[in-house]
C-alpha cells in the first residue's frame, strides 16, 4: 500500500484504479468543528496518538524531554491529546525509560498536565483532551532494558520471534488477579493528576491483548 500521496487528487485516482470505493470531500471545515461526547467538547478532529518515547526517567517519572514533547502536541492544537502508554506497574514496563504512574512520581505527572493545558488555553484557546494510556507490557517487558517476558500463554510464532524459551512459566492466575486493583489505581491517579480519562491497553500483543486469544491457557 503507497502511502505517500501528495494531494487529494493522487488518492482518489490511487483508489479508483485499485476498486476503492471511497467518497472524498474536498471541504475539510469538518477537521476544524467542535465536537461533543457526552460532557466534554473537543475544539476540533485532530488527535495526538499515543506514542512512547521512552524518555522517561529510570523510575519511570514525566523527564524534561516527557514535558517538551507535550508541550509541542499542546501548541499543535489537536482537540485530543491520546497519552502515550504508561504502565501501572514495575516489571511491566516495555523499557527501562517508559512512563510508569504512582503515588511517588504523581506531581510530576500533574505538573504535565498542568503545562498543557496552559499551552493548549495560550497557543490555541482551548485546553486538549488528554486521556492516558495505562499498559502492561507483558511479552514485551524489558524494566531494566533487558526482555523479562511476562506470557500469558506460549504463543508459537511470536515466542520462535522474540527468543522465548519453551519453559518459561506463563504468569500465575494469582498474578493476574492481583492486577485489575493495579490498574484502578492507577486510573484514579491519572485522574488526581487532572487526565480527562484513561484507556485499558488491549492491543499490540501486550499483557491483556493475549487473554483475547488465550484458549489454550489452563486455570480459570
Ligand atoms: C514510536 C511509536 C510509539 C508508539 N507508542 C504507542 C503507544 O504508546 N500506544 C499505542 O496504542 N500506540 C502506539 N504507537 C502506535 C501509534 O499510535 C499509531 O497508531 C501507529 O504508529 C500508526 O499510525 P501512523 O501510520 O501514523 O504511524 C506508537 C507508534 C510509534 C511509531
Amino acid at each position: 500500500m503507497k502511502f505517500d500521496f501528495s494531494d487529494l487528487g493522487e488518492l482518489e485516482n490511487y483508489c479508483e484504479k485499485n476498486g476503492y470505493k471511497i467518497h472524498f470531500d474536498p471541504d475539510t471545515k469538518i477537521l476544524s468543528s467542535p465536537l461533543h461526547i457526552n460532557k466534554r467538547e473537543f475544539n476540533n478532529r485532530f488527535c495526538v496518538h499515543p506514542m512512547e518515547g521512552s524518555d522517561a526517567d529510570e523510575n519511570g517519572a514525566v523527564t524534561d524531554l516527557v514535558t517538551a514533547r507535550y508541550k509541542k502536541f499542546a501548541k499543535g492544537g489537536s482537540a485530543l491529546i491520546w497519552f502515550e502508554a504508561v504502565s501501572v506497574v514495575p516489571e511491566g514496563r516495555a523499557s527501562a525509560n517508559q512512563l510508569l504512574i504512582n503515588e511517588e512520581n504523581l506531581d510530576g505527572f500533574k505538573k504535565l498536565i498542568e503545562t498543557i493545558k496552559e499551552e493548549g488555553l495560550s497557543a490555541n484557546g482551548f485546553e486538549p483532551v488528554v486521556i492516558m494510556q495505562l499498559t502492561h507490557s507483558g511479552r514485551f517487558s524489558k524494566p531494566d532494558g533487558k526482555p523479562l517476558p511476562l506470557i500469558a500463554y506460549h504463543h508459537s510464532e511470536l515466542d520462535k520471534k522474540h527468543n522465548i524459551a519453551d519453559d518459561l512459566e506463563c504468569v500465575t492466575d494469582e498474578y493476574i488477579d492481583t492486577l485489575p486493583e493495579k490498574f484502578a489505581k492507577a486510573a484514579a491517579l491519572a485522574q488526581k493528576a487532572g487526565f480527562d480519562g484513561v484507556d485499558v491497553k488491549c492491543c499490540h500483543r501486550y499483557l491483556l491483548h493475549e487473554f483475547l486469544s488465550a484458549f489454550d491457557r489452563p486455570g480459570k
